[in-house]
């Protein structure tokens, strides 16, 4: 029995040191995407008819994934940096630069869903 210790933890070891790495600054839809378009973009992209009536739809990922793929997503928010657009009533919604970041690195990641 007394045998049996070292050998568990040698295997605790092996196993915390084999273990595939998850890596931990992975962002995902879920986790870090979905709550920045929900307070900065749904407001005028929810594909509702009452959205300002732009026919651009974020709402769920499937749709964010068809702007990220179509080139549109990067460029309007990365590249140009005009949207999110602020409605007149609420001056100056632009994303921090840590947000930015989020959106690139999930970006250049292919758009994991979570
Ligand atoms: C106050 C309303 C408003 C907000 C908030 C807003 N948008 Fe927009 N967005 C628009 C309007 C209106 C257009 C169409 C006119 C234009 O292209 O400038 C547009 C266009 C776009 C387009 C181009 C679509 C295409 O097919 O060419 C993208 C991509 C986009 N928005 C992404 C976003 C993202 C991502 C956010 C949040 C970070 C956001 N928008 C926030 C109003 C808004």
């Amino acid at each position: 029995m007394k045998k049996a210790v070292p050998f568990a933890i040698i295997a605790i070891f092996i196993f915390a040191f084999t273990r595939p790495t998850e890596n931990p600054n992975k962002y995902t839809y879920k986790k870090d995407v979905q709550p920045i378009i929900s307070m900065y973009c749904l407001q005028c992209h929810s594909g509702s008819s009452n959205s300002y009536m732009h026919p651009c739809n974020l709402n769920g990922y499937d749709s964010v994934k068809i702007s990220v793929l179509n080139g549109t997503f990067r460029d309007r928010v990365l590249v140009k940096k005009d949207m999110p657009q602020s409605p007149l009533w609420q001056v100056g919604q632009h994303l921090s630069q840590e947000q930015l970041n989020v959106l690139d690195s999930w970006i250049l990641a292919g758009t994991p869903l979570e």
